[in-house]
C-alpha cells in the first residue's frame, strides 16, 4: 500500500465506548434483579403482594437484562472493536452503528417496562411482544450490515477467526429470532404464535438452545479468540484447530435443541437425535476450550500477576465445566433426574456467571483503558478483588444448586414399598431452603464484584478522555 496517498483515519470507537459503559450498567441492573429473585425464592414475602414485583414477572426481566442487555451490549462493543482492529479499517456506515446503539437501548428499556407490566409471549428468552420483536429484527439487520460491511472493506486479506465467530452469531441470531418470533398480532401488546402444539415447542427450543449455542457460546468465543491472545501477548495456540472448532461447533449446535424436550409429546426419535448431537458437542466445545487455555502455554506465570488474564482463563474452565455437564444432562436417563430441578439452574449459571460473565468482564477490562486513553484501569487491586468475589460467588451459587437439584430429583422419585411417594412436594421445597439462602449469598458476592467493576470503570473513564486511535496505514497482522 502506498502510505503517501493515505490520509489518517481513526477507528469509530464512540459506539464501542457507549456499548461498553452500558454493558456495565445493565450488568449491575440485571444481576441486582437476579439477587432479588433469588431472595424471593428463599423469602417469598418479598413479592410484597405487588403484581409487577412478583417472581413470575421479574424472572424474565432478569434473564433478558443479563443476556440481552449486559451480554448483548458487551458483544456489540467487543465485536465493533475487534472487527475494526482485525480488518484494519473503520466501521462500515458508522451512523448505522450508532443507530444500533440507540435502538438496542430502546429494546432494553421496552423490556424493562413491559415485562414487569406482565406483557409476554410466554416463550423463554423470547418473551418480548411483537412491536419490540420488530425493533429487534431491524436493529439486528443493521448490525449485520455494519459488521459484514466492515469485513467487506477490510484492508487485510485474511478474515481473522474471531470475526468468523462473531459473524456466525450475527447471522444465526437473525434467523432464529425471525423464525421463532413469527406471530399474529392481536392488539399492540398481544399476539399468538404462528405455530401450534408440539411444533411450537420444537421451534421454541430450536431457538432456545441455539440462543445458548450461538449467543451465549459462539459470540463469546469470538471474544476469547481476540482478547486472550492480546492480553497474554501470545498467538492463538493452534489456528488450524480454531477453524475446525468453528465449523464443528456451528454444524453440531443446530441439532441439539430437542434435549430440552425429553419425555414430551415430541417424537421419540427427535429426542434421541438431540441427545446424540449434544454428546458429540462435547468434542468441539472442549477443543475450543483447550485452544484458548493452551494459548497461555509458556506464559503461565502471567496468571499470577495479571487479574485480567485470570478472568479470561478461568472463564474457560467454567466453559469446560458447563459443556461437560450439558452433554451429560442431555442423556435421557440423566435428564429424567435433572429436568425440572435446580440442577438445570446450577448448569445455567456455571455457563452464565462462569463463562459468559467472566469472559465479558475480562474483555471489558482490556478495552476500557485503551478506549479512554489510559495506560491501565484506575485500580488493579479492585480488579483482583472483583475476581475473587465473582469466583467465590459462582462456586457458592453452583454448588448449592447442584446439591439442591440432585436432592430434589431423588426425593421426587423415591417410592415406598407399597408404591406411594416417600416425600410430598412441599417437603422437597423445605429441604431446598438452606441452598436457596446460599445461592442468594453467592449472588450478593457476584453482584458486589460487578458494582466494584462499575466504580473502577467510571473512575477510569472520567480521568481519561475519548481518544481517537489511528487506523494503521501499513498492513500488519492484528
Ligand atoms: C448476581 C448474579 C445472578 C443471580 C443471583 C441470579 C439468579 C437467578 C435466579 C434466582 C434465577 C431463577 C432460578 C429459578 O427459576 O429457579 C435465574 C435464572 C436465570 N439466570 Fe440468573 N442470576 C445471576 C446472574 C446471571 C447472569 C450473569 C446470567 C447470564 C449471562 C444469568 C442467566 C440466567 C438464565 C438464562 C436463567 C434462566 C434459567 C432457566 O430457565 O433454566 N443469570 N438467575
Ligand atoms: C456442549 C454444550 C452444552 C450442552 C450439550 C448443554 C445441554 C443442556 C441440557 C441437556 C440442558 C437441560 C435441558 C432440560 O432438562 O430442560 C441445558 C439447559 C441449559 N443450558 Fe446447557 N448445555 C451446554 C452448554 C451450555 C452453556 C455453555 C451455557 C451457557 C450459558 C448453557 C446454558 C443453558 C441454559 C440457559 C439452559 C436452560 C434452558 C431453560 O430450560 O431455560 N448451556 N443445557
Amino acid at each position: 500500500m502506498d502510505s503517501s496517498t493515505t490520509k489518517v483515519e481513526h477507528y469509530d470507537d464512540s459506539v464501542v465506548r457507549q456499548f461498553t459503559i452500558m454493558s456495565v450498567v445493565w450488568g449491575v441492573v440485571g444481576m441486582l434483579v437476579g439477587v432479588f429473585i433469588a431472595a424471593q425464592l428463599a423469602w417469598p414475602e418479598l413479592n410484597f403482594g405487588i403484581p409487577w414485583l412478583s417472581y413470575g414477572r421479574l424472572r424474565p426481566l432478569h434473564t433478558n437484562a443479563v443476556i440481552f442487555a449486559f451480554g448483548g451490549c458487551g458483544l456489540f462493543a467487543t465485536s465493533y472493536y475487534v472487527v475494526q482492529r482485525t480488518c484494519q479499517t473503520r466501521l462500515f456506515m458508522p451512523k448505522l452503528a450508532s443507530f444500533t446503539f440507540w435502538a438496542w437501548q430502546a429494546v432494553i428499556v421496552g423490556a424493562v417496562i413491559s415485562l414487569p407490566l406482565g406483557y409476554t409471549q410466554s416463550k423463554e428468552y423470547a418473551e418480548l411482544e411483537w412491536p419490540l420483536d420488530v425493533l429487534i429484527a431491524i436493529t439486528w439487520v443493521s448490525y449485520a450490515i455494519v459488521f459484514f460491511g466492515t469485513v467487506g472493506i477490510r484492508k487485510v486479506k485474511h478474515i481473522y477467526v474471531a470475526n468468523w465467530f462473531f459473524g456466525g452469531f450475527i447471522l444465526t441470531i437473525a434467523l432464529l429470532h425471525i423464525v421463532n418470533s413469527a406471530a399474529i398480532p392481536a392488539g399492540w401488546m398481544k399476539s399468538y404464535s404462528a405455530y401450534a402444539g408440539v411444533q411450537d415447542a420444537m421451534v421454541q427450543w430450536w431457538y432456545g438452545h441455539n440462543a445458548v449455542g450461538f449467543y451465549l457460546t459462539t459470540a463469546f468465543l469470538g471474544m476469547m479468540y481476540y482478547f486472550i491472545p492480546k492480553q497474554a501477548g501470545r498467538p492463538v495456540y493452534s489456528y488450524r484447530l480454531s477453524i475446525v472448532h468453528f465449523w464443528a461447533l456451528i454444524f453440531t449446535y443446530m441439532w441439539a435443541g430437542p434435549h430440552h424436550l425429553h419425555y414430551t409429546a415430541l417424537p421419540d426419535w427427535t429426542q434421541s437425535v438431540g441427545m446424540v448431537f449434544s454428546l458429540i458437542l462435547l468434542a468441539p466445545s472442549w477443543g475450543g476450550m483447550i485452544n484458548g487455555i493452551m494459548t497461555l502455554s509458556g506464559a503461565w506465570h502471567k496468571l499470577r500477576e495479571d487479574p485480567i488474564l485470570r478472568f479470561l482463563i478461568v472463564s474457560l474452565s467454567f466453559y469446560g465445566m458447563a459443556t461437560f455437564e450439558g452433554p451429560m444432562m442431555s442423556i435421557k436417563t440423566v435428564n429424567a433426574l435433572s429436568h425440572y430441578t435446580d440442577w438445570t439452574i446450577g448448569h445455567v449459571h456455571a455457563g452464565a456467571l462462569g463463562w459468559v460473565g467472566l469472559i465479558t468482564m475480562g474483555s471489558l477490562y482490556y478495552m476500557v483503558p485503551r478506549l479512554f486513553g489510559k495506560e491501565k484501569m484506575h485500580s488493579i487491586k479492585a480488579i483482583e478483588l472483583h475476581f475473587w468475589l465473582a469466583t467465590i460467588g459462582i462456586v457458592l451459587y453452583i454448588a448449592a444448586m447442584w446439591i439442591a437439584g440432585v436432592m430434589q430429583g431423588l426425593m421426587w422419585r423415591a417410592v415406598n414399598a407399597d408404591g406411594t411417594l416417600t416425600y410430598t412436594f412441599v417437603e422437597s421445597v423445605k429441604a431446598s431452603y438452606p441452598f436457596y439462602v446460599i445461592r442468594f449469598l453467592g449472588g450478593v458476592l457476584y453482584l458486589g464484584g460487578m458494582v466494584i467493576m462499575a466504580w473502577n470503570v467510571w473512575l477510569t473513564a472520567i480521568s481519561g478522555r475519548s481518544v481517537k486511535i489511528a487506523v494503521p496505514t501499513t498492513v500488519a497482522h492484528a
